[in-house]
């Protein structure tokens, strides 16, 4: 048996010949930079997120960093983020100058904890930044009152969710401006690095197509100092093929998602994942957690069946964020997730009967 944790074998079998059409037609175009298919794909994007503008950068980094800049954020400020985030939402905080302050998740949904998040705003506090971790999506009626009475922005951090939604409202249209990632991983990815900004204020719209691009909208013209961080035409047209597929691409995640939970439901040692009420789950990934986390994982791989942790060090203990003087013990639920946290195989293409060999290689090692 031998289950890779990730598999693009699938979707390329199904989509191959269109990815290769899309990159022809980039060829024989000859305009490689910023041309129509970064703008197709940008409208495109914007619908599928019901958001007026999208704007395709370089990476789902650049995309948080851009977002936070676009509105003002700067040294002195401050931002909230979930403990247990990816370190990139924090990267991007950092880069402003401004300080991240973590807020704890929820231990049943891995989402920040929107009861936790007034207690950590103070006068410098300027935005709110939500992550629908593992593709969940946050409590963000909760979020919004908060933000909205203490004046705060919001910029979802929506990398791992595409087609997520609480209270029928997609994720990547909540927050004043919001980010996502295009990393060849996610629900939906490119062939590359890409990433993109989802926002319904022209204001905002115009910074961005702004700031990626070196501060200029007229060529030789530079009103800030800004980047290079374009979305690159050939993965816009992939972007845009697979853009096609999401919805049921999401489906089949579902689906498989289920199955484990039906198949590991009677499994008293293994914690499943708990979706809010509300709130919808795409699955991009399917992590379980157990004090036995580690000696679970040695038995799936001797089975071959690969799993990833998402993720073994929660940010406050990075040594990149040594300045911060954090210590362990400093957001335990945080770090709790961590210890115990495993993600299992989960792609399209993968069969019911994949998941039920994973599912037996789990039930004998507690049995
Ligand atoms: C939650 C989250 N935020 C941000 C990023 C950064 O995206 P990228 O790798 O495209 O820079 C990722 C993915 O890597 C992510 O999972």
């Amino acid at each position: 048996m031998n289950i890779p944790f990730l598999s693009f074998e699938e979707t390329n079998r199904q989509i191959k010949s269109e990815m290769m059409q899309a990159i022809e037609k980039c060829v024989d175009s000859k305009w490689y930079v910023l041309g129509n298919e970064v703008k197709q794909f940008e409208e495109a994007y914007a619908k599928y997120s019901t958001t007026q503008f999208a704007v395709g950068v370089a990476n789902g980094l650049d995309a948080l960093h851009l977002s936070l800049l676009a509105l003002g954020i700067k040294r002195g400020d401050e931002v909230i983020v979930p403990s247990n985030t990816y370190i990139a939402t924090v990267l991007a905080i950092s880069y402003t100058g401004a300080r991240p302050v973590f807020v704890e998740p929820d231990l049943r949904t891995y989402n920040i904890d929107p009861d936790k998040i007034e207690e950590k705003i103070t006068p410098k506090t300027k935005a709110i930044m939500p992550v629908h971790l593992y593709g969940q999506a946050c409590e963000m009626d909760k979020i919004m009152a908060i933000a909205s009475q203490h004046g705060l922005y919001i910029v979802e951090d929506n990398a791992q969710a595409h087609g997520a939604s609480f209270k029928d409202r997609l994720t990547g249209s909540f927050g004043d401006i919001n980010a996502t990632s295009f990393y060849p991983g996610k629900n939906l990815g490119a062939l590359g690095d890409a990433g993109g900004i989802t926002t319904n204020s022209e204001v905002l719209y115009m910074k961005c197509l702004s700031l990626r691009n070196y501060g200029s909208n007229k060529k030789y013209y530079n009103e800030v100092i800004g980047f290079n961080s374009r979305l690159d035409e050939v993965q816009a047209a992939i972007l845009s093929v697979k853009l096609n597929y999401i919805n049921s691409w999401t489906t089949q995640r579902i689906q498989l998602s289920n199955w484990y939970i039906d198949r590991l439901s009677a499994c008293s040692d293994l914690i499943l994942p708990a979706t809010a009420s509300g709130a919808t789950h795409v699955y991009h990934l399917f992590t379980v957690r157990t004090d036995k986390r580690d000696t679970l994982q040695q038995a799936l791989h001797k089975s071959g069946i690969g799993t990833l942790i998402h993720y073994p060090v929660p940010p406050h203990l990075q040594e990149a964020y040594r300045h911060l003087q954090y210590k362990k013990g400093d957001f335990p639920i945080a770090e709790e997730i961590s210890n115990t946290t495993l993600s299992l195989p989960l792609f399209i293409g993968m069969t019911e009967n994949q998941v039920n060999e994973v599912c037996d290689v789990i039930t004998s090692f507690y049995r």
